[in-house]
């Protein structure tokens, strides 16, 4: 195991219930992920993402962004509380607020989110109901790199599940989250590896670039 020095360290950002902080904190607790959670960020002081923080002892903040004069502002007070505790990676898991160009420079190919749709599909908003509205009939999550355009980074994994008929939004959703887990933990597993690198606008696994994002299949990304 990595010394304590070289253990990659993850900033998280969350507003919301934060199932996908839980299971990357249970994964590094079962040593299925060789990683460090230096602090929890969020804009809704009240998320449970930030309690299950509190509760596992990690630095948690949330900074509501009334009181701040523009977004700009809040983006800026937030990235000085997660540059303070020395991210390797920041990972956006449900973090509910657009991000300006000028917060995300500095870390760009260092931040990651995840995002309920095969993106480019449902980019945005309500994308379970938006998928079923379309008729499609696959959906998924994707792992991609945080860019200025919304939900536009560079996508270095997916995972996929059929739509079934019947689903209802919150059916469908459910189905999804089961597969982001292992999406976003099979992901972090390779950035923190350094087998994932983001060159100008590609992403590289094992130097090589990648055609199209890798793809989950029982609980490994392939290509
Ligand atoms: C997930 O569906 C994620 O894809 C989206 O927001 C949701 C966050 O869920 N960006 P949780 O807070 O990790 O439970």
């Amino acid at each position: 195991m990595a010394s304590e020095r070289t253990t990659p360290r993850l900033a998280v950002l969350a507003s919301g219930r934060g199932s996908n902080l839980q299971a990357i904190l249970d994964a590094i607790d079962a040593g299925r992920l060789d990683a460090r959670v230096a602090g929890v960020f969020g804009d809704r002081p009240g998320a449970l993402a930030l309690q299950r923080a509190r509760d596992a002892g990690i630095p948690a903040r949330g900074l509501r962004p009334r009181g701040f004069a523009s977004r700009g502002d809040h983006d800026a007070a937030l990235f000085a509380e997660v540059a303070a505790v020395e991210p390797d990676f920041i990972v956006c898991a449900g973090y509910m607020r657009l991000l300006g160009a000028a917060a995300i420079a500095p870390w760009q190919g260092r931040i990651i989110n995840i995002h309920p749709s095969l993106l480019p599909a449902f980019k945005g908003l309500d994308t379970h109901a938006r998928a079923l509205e379309a008729g499609v009939g696959e959906h998924g999550a994707s792992l991609h790199y945080v860019t200025d355009d919304l939900d536009g980074g560079p996508v270095i994994a997916q995972a996929r599940v059929p739509v079934q008929p019947g689903d209802d939004a919150a059916g469908l959703a459910a189905r999804v989250l089961a597969v982001e887990h292992p999406l976003m933990l099979t992901t972090l597993q390779l950035l923190c590896a350094g087998r994932i690198v983001l060159r100008d606008t590609a992403v590289e696994f094992d130097g090589v670039p990648l055609e199209a994002p890798l793809q989950l299949a029982a609980n490994r990304l392939e290509a």
